[in-house]
């Protein structure tokens, strides 16, 4: 492997000014102390700058953050022109000593509040590439009363699965899930990812509150101790998108489908056959959504236990993208802790607050357009997009690329590393 992991990797320039700023201090340490303390400015401090993390832009997030023109215009030239690609194999190296990794990433310096200590959140990750998003994700998120369940796809490559059992085994609080899938595209192996995660995270001795499932694609758009404010106001009914199905949808469930290889793109998917399908048992009524949610730990201990809901994940098998139905029908269940009622309207993806997703057909009507790029609908977003993401609402965000812009990345770090700042000499001054 082609890779000098924790040593320096310096360019001849770099290098000599480095040398040249250790020999200066070097000289005035002589001056003002005996020669005893030399080997404190050569010894382990030194590397310590130079270890190779993810690469941080000369950029001024406050500008951007308040939509500066000239900062806006550098940080667009950076992403096309400038974007130093993270090295994954960097991460595996630094995993490799555990407690340089919480160092140099700052976890031991996380402080938390008594409210973040006694409400823990619980994670489940379903992931498959970009190790250092992932690590930057759990990063931002990071309380140690916190549990994380890492989830990563049966076909992701050796680097990225080696990167995140790093991550498991540096971050006690962190560990991947007893049971991983082959996740397909729009199958039912999406939804059993986010199930053996959940059913791995009941058996923790976490108490957690309530469980939010993420991709590596999403970032936060608040700090940890404004997410437990947040969650407390739910008052223990859980979060997410439901609604009454769409004509079109109903075919997702109406047909059997069966998984073959893709044309384009994905290598299998889920497709309809002519078969028709029964309706779902115990005349359950259904509902669409998101595969994304905020779930409270009452709501999943009920399911894990609950027959009607093994009957309806049975019977979803077969139908195409179950994970956006499951959820959203299981929820409008009568009884279920944290129900929301079957006369309850619809729950749109604008009014939970799960994530919030910038699809280009609605830019204009609902939402600014994007800065960033588009895949296919959906907007990756910019750095000048970070004031409208931080003000709309939401909790997450869907979809960020740092090989398409590194600087929002970077700058949403910054700025809810500012707002847990201030969230949290609030709550002292609340608890003198
Ligand atoms: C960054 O930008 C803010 C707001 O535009 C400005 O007040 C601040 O002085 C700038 N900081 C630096 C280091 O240039
Ligand atoms: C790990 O890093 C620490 C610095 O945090 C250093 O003191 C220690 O020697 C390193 N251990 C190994 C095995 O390299
Ligand atoms: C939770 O209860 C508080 C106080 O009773 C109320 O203001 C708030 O709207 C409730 N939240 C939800 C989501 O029902
Ligand atoms: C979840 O279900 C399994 C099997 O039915 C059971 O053994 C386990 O105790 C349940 N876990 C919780 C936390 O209820």
């Amino acid at each position: 492997m082609k890779n000098e992991g924790l040593t320096l990797r310096m360019g001849k320039r770099e290098l000599s000014r480095f040398f040249l700023t250790v020999l200066i201090f070097c000289v005035l340490l002589l001056i003002y102390v005996k020669y005893k303390n030399i080997h404190e400015c050569l010894g382990p401090a030194a590397p310590f700058v130079d270890i190779k993390t993810v690469h941080k832009y000369n950029i001024n997030c406050s500008a951007i953050y308040h939509m500066d023109s000239v900062e806006v215009h550098k940080s667009v030239t950076i992403r096309q022109k400038h974007i130093v690609e993270d090295n994954d194999e960097n991460l595996i190296y630094l995993t490799l000593n555990c407690s340089l990794f919480r160092k140099v990433r700052g976890y031991d310096d996380v402080c938390v509040s008594d409210e973040e200590k006694d409400f823990p959140i619980a994670y489940s990750l379903v992931v498959h590439k970009y190790p250092w998003m992932v690590e930057r994700l759990i990063r931002v998120t990071y309380s140690p009363s916190n549990i994380y369940c890492i989830h990563y796809d049966l076909k992701s490559s050796l680097r990225f699965i080696a990167a995140m059992e790093g991550l498991s085994q540096c971050l006690p609080n962190v560990f991947i899930t007893s049971k991983r899938e082959d996740v397909i595209y729009d199958g039912f192996s999406r939804l059993k990812a986010d199930l053996n995660c959940l059913s791995d995270l009941l058996q923790s001795e976490v108490k957690w509150k309530y469980v939010i499932n993420l991709c590596g694609q999403d970032f936060p758009l608040r700090p940890n101790i404004e997410l437990v404010s947040e969650l407390k106001n739910l008052n223990g009914s859980n979060m997410l998108e439901t609604c009454r199905p769409p004509q079109f949808k109903k075919n997702r469930y109406g047909f059997h489908y069966e998984v073959r290889d893709a044309e384009f793109e994905y290598k299998k998917t889920p497709v309809q056959t002519s078969k028709k399908k029964a309706p779902p048992p115990h005349n359950i009524e259904m509902f669409t959504g998101s595969t994304y949610f905020v779930l409270s730990r009452d709501f999943v201990v009920f399911m894990n236990a609950s027959v009607v809901v093994r009957d309806f994940l049975a019977w979803s098998e077969d139908t195409y993208s179950p994970d956006e139905h499951f959820w959203a029908t299981i929820v409008r269940l009568p009884g279920v802790p944290g129900e929301v009622p079957r006369s309850h309207p619809d729950i749109t993806d604008l009014m939970s607050k799960t994530r919030l997703v910038k699809w280009s057909y609605l830019e204009e009507s609902l939402y600014p357009p994007c800065t960033g790029l588009h895949v296919r609908d959906v907007c990756i977003f910019g750095a000048a997009e970070i004031h409208w993401l931080l003000s709309y609402g939401h909790w997450f965000a869907n979809r960020f690329d740092t090989n398409v812009d590194p600087i929002a990345v970077q700058c949403l770090e910054e700025k809810l590393e500012e707002r847990k700042n201030i969230f949290q000499s609030i709550a002292a001054r609340h608890s003198l």
